[in-house]
């Protein structure tokens, strides 16, 4: 009786042994690295909901396998980014990467996506030539490029003539304040360009040279989440009472932060590729949901690269049926579907996300503050990519 059930127990762990070694065959892995602490947390917050909020519709069955998605916080420092990276790739055996908040974090990790041959999902990051770092990076978020130079366009054609750049002294930053006076001294206007470090920026004596300058318009970018303390400088300024425009790509309205800017924000026009005010029912779908699963937390434009993201990790999937590498980032190529921000695609020659670019306002809807979008600029590509290839 006795060696009778130790038979059936040896038995009984070969199978479990045999089961769990065909489940890990069956598991795709995704390592989705955000700032989740530190300066950068709500980007990182952003994405991760959007992320998780695509896994609890869609579930986590894709071709057959089970999609498993492993979080880690890099505090926005790009050696974390990187060691995190080289971790999941070698001791958990991820299938993908996923996430990176801002741009020297995906820089960082491109060479270790190209050598282990693991598609780098960029979901956040903006600066345009990130997807060149890697021929396995794919970006779901936008280039700054791409969301600026519309800008540059509206406001010398609204009667901008004169215009003072603020941009954060690091790539996107760079990339839209070259857009955007590219643009707009071609079309006749007139420019003076600034930067303000990334870290901790103190905006008072770049305001003080804006106020001197006296332009129409004061152009701004700084990364998501920064618009709050960026908007509480100027108020304290007196700009609100100058008269001087402010405009800009939409990150520093971002719609997480936007509602709490008060009157101030009323009116700036910014270019952008996602506004939590977009009027479609895939984006009303979403914002519903995002917001139950988040507390009432609104969702912005890093929400949405996260969710597309995993968007485009499912259906690249399925198309492979389940196999990640090169067929995974091939099977990426090309797609299209519609977002809550209207409808995109993958550039097959870049991997650069294709989207509208909306022209946006700021105003007061139902007692809240929105970015309402008033004009169209449909299927932008990343223009300096689209420059180099002509
Ligand atoms: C970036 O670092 O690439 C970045 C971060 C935040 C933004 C845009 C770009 O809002």
């Amino acid at each position: 009786m006795h060696r009778r059930t130790l038979i059936l127990a040896a038995g009984a762990a070969a199978l479990m042994a045999a089961v769990s070694g065909a489940q890990a065959q069956q598991t795709v892995k995704i390592g989705l690295i955000l700032p989740l602490t530190g300066p950068f947390t709500a980007i990182g917050r952003q994405v991760e909901m959007g992320a998780r909020l695509y896994m609890q519709q869609k579930g986590n069955t894709v071709a057959g396998q089970t999609i498993e998605l492993v979080v880690k916080d890099d505090g926005s420092v790009a050696d974390t980014t990187k060691r995190i990276a080289q971790d999941l790739i070698v001791n958990e055996k991820v299938n993908v990467l996923a996430g990176f908040g801002l741009t020297p974090l995906a820089l960082a990790t491109a060479p270790l996506a190209t050598q282990a041959k693991v598609p780098q999902v960029v979901m956040a990051a903006g600066t345009a030539t990130i997807t060149e770092a890697s021929p396995f990076i794919v970006r779901t978020s936008f280039t700054l490029p791409q969301a600026t130079e519309p800008m540059g366009d509206w406001a010398f054609k609204n009667g901008i003539k004169k215009v003072v750049t603020l941009v954060s002294d690091y790539g996107p930053g760079i990339d839209s304040e070259k857009a955007f006076s590219g643009v707009f001294t071609k079309a006749g206007g007139q420019v003076e360009n600034l930067r303000v470090p990334l870290a901790n920026p103190d905006f008072s004596p770049f305001l003080q040279k804006v106020a001197d300058a006296k332009p129409d318009a004061l152009f701004v970018f700084v990364p998501a989440g920064q618009g709050a303390q960026f908007m509480k400088q100027f108020v304290e300024r007196g700009f609100d009472k100058s008269g001087i425009k402010l405009i800009g790509p939409g990150d520093v309205t971002d719609d997480e932060v936007l509602n709490n800017m008060g009157d101030v924000a009323l009116g700036a026009i910014t270019t952008h590729h996602y506004s939590v005010a977009h009027d479609s029912p895939e984006n009303k779908a979403f914002v519903e949901a995002f917001k139950r699963a988040s507390n009432g937390t609104r969702p912005n434009f890093m929400a949405v690269g996260g969710y597309d993201g995993m968007h485009l990790i499912y259906e690249g999937l399925k198309k492979t049926n389940g196999q990640g590498g090169q067929a995974l980032i091939d099977a990426m190529k090309g797609m299209s579907w519609t977002s809550p921000r209207g409808p995109v695609s993958i550039d097959p020659q870049t991997r650069d996300i294709i989207q509208n670019i909306y022209v946006r306002k700021v105003e007061r809807v139902n007692g809240e503050l929105y970015n309402v979008e008033f004009a169209t600029i449909p299927n932008v590509k990343d223009p300096v990519k689209a420059a180099k290839a002509n």
